[in-house]
């Protein structure tokens, strides 16, 4: 078993003088590949986002590359992509300066040089959106964005990438490319933790899948395998399961 990448015990976060995550154990190590998942409002977003701070910890504790999460500071290491959010972006930006700003962190004080321009230009090949490198984000359809959103997360080589919702919106030829590239970052000892709904063409690629509900731990093994079929629009669910599958249903509701 590799090292633990993210260690979470017991972490408690409350927003709104809600309590939205009610004591998660969550590890992810090295060289694995982990979904999140559960039903909307379950925390999963909340979850990862204490993991890189943007959400305050009540209880318990997150680290990090065995460091304790407040005294991280090598978050060149981590890629992040965001939920999408259909809030439009406030300053317009073309679609290279959106990709490199995912790599200032590796840059010494925001020069780049030539291998920054090629990280950044390899990270858009990746997304198949190097033909769009000089247009303004704002001109790209919801799913292009998110490829671009994605090309930020992976142009600083992080060792840990950690995703929410990474294949919302994106058509199904683009996810089997984002599926390759994700495929190729494991196999060069990335580490990733997802937030999904579907497992879809990521299904090979998942070693675990931990299952939230109401801000609590419901799963933590291997991925239920029927939740591709299941979590498809229109899947009524109408068959029977037998009481031997008890992981099966339910997950997501
Ligand atoms: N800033 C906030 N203030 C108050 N409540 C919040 C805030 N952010 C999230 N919540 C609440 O926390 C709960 C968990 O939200 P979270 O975004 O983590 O869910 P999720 O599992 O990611 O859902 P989805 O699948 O819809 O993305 C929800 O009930 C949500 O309303
Ligand atoms: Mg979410």
């Amino acid at each position: 078993m590799g090292e633990p990448v993210i260690a979470m015990r017991g972490v408690r976060a409350d927003l709104g003088s809600r309590p939205v995550l009610r004591g998660i154990d969550l590890t992810v190590r090295h060289g694995e590949v982990v979904a999140l998942l559960g039903a909307n409002g379950s925390g999963k977003s909340t979850a990862i986002r204490t993991v890189i701070g943007q959400v305050p910890v009540s209880e318990g504790e997150i680290e990090l590359f065995g460091t304790e999460r407040k005294r991280f500071r090598d978050w060149s290491r981590v890629g992040y992509v965001p939920q999408r959010t259909t809030a439009a972006g406030g300053v317009p930006a073309t679609v290279t300066e959106v990709v490199s700003s995912g790599r200032l962190s590796r840059t010494r004080f925001g020069v780049f040089r030539k291998a920054d321009r090629d990280a950044v230009r390899q990270a858009l090949e990746l997304v198949g959106m190097a033909d769009r490198a000089k247009d303004n984000v704002d001109a790209l359809s919801g799913g292009q964005h998110q490829r671009v959103l994605i090309a930020r997360a992976l142009a600083s080589e992080p060792e840990l990438l950690i995703m929410d919702e990474p294949m919302a919106g994106v058509d199904l030829a683009s996810q089997e490319v984002l599926a390759r590239t994700l495929r190729d970052q494991v196999a060069a000892g990335a580490t990733v933790l997802l937030v999904l709904h579907e497992l879809g063409a990521l299904e090979p690629l998942i070693d675990r899948a931990v299952v939230l509900r109401d801000g609590c731990v419901q799963h933590d093994g291997p991925p239920p395998r029927a939740l591709g079929q299941h979590a498809l629009p229109g899947h009524d669910h109408v068959h029977p399961h037998s009481e031997h599958e008890p992981i099966r249903t339910g997950l997501l509701s």
